[in-house]
């Protein structure tokens, strides 16, 4: 049975692709069979930058395929080791179809109120439906270098009640890995790269505590 991980929000913008590109690089190296399910048809951000990796041969190759319903992935949970499910923005029913097949959620957001704000309702909302709490864990989107942006971000999510699990800072070198069809976790830079894995390796230790 394939391990899945959603990725969503109610608010566009806040990283699920990013977060979904790095971590499906990261087992993907590690010699998992790892699809990422793009739910985002409007856009097809992954599909389009899996063109992209493909066209420029960048290794290793990350299968991505879209989905416009739930039912249509549930059919193909045995055929991965992992499966990244990349949401759309502001689809609630979907969201929540997404949240009870994965086994571990993250919802990214940005530091802003009117990021974190909405992030925090969607959680409650998903809560309320019958998601259990331990599956829901929050991340942190385009930080910027303050150290009091960081803490602001992670003590709001912790005062609602929520698990923080790290941060993904913002980088001109991610934006443009992404242009070549890249992940987070594959820029010219050591430093960035290293800093995204340390975010994706919290992740790797929290589903391999789901997965025993
Ligand atoms: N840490 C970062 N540093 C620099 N740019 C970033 C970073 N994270 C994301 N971006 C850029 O910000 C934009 C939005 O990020 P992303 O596509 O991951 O968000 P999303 O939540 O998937 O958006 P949508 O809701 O529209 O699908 C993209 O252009 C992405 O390349
Ligand atoms: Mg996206």
């Amino acid at each position: 049975m394939s391990l899945i991980v959603g990725i969503i929000s109610q608010k566009g913008g806040v990283g699920k692709s990013t977060i979904s590109r790095a971590l499906a690089a990261e087992y993907a190296r590690n010699e998992w069979e790892v699809k990422i399910a793009d739910f985002d048809l409007s856009q097809g951000t992954v599909t389009s930058w899996n063109a992209d990796r493909m066209a420029n041969d960048i290794t290793p190759r990350i299968s991505v395929e879209q989905f416009s319903s739930v039912d249509n992935l549930a059919k193909q949970k045995d055929h991965y080791d992992l499966i990244v499910v990349d949401g759309a923005p502001a689809s609630t029913r979907q969201t929540l179809d997404i949240a009870k097949l994965s086994h571990m959620l993250i919802l990214p957001t940005k530091t802003t109120l009117d990021d974190l704000r909405p992030q925090i309702k969607l959680a409650h909302e998903l809560r309320k439906n019958g998601v259990p709490k331990e599956k829901i864990l929050f991340a942190l989107s385009m930080v910027g270098d303050s150290k009091s942006e960081l803490e602001g971000g992670k003590e709001y999510i912790e005062d609602a009640g929520y698990v923080y699990i790290g941060a993904v800072y913002r980088k001109d070198s991610i934006g443009q890995a992404h242009d070549s069809g890249r992940a987070a976790n594959e820029t010219p830079f050591k430093t960035v790269n290293q800093s995204v894995d340390q975010f994706i390796q919290a992740v790797v230790d929290h589903l391999q505590q789901v997965s025993v």
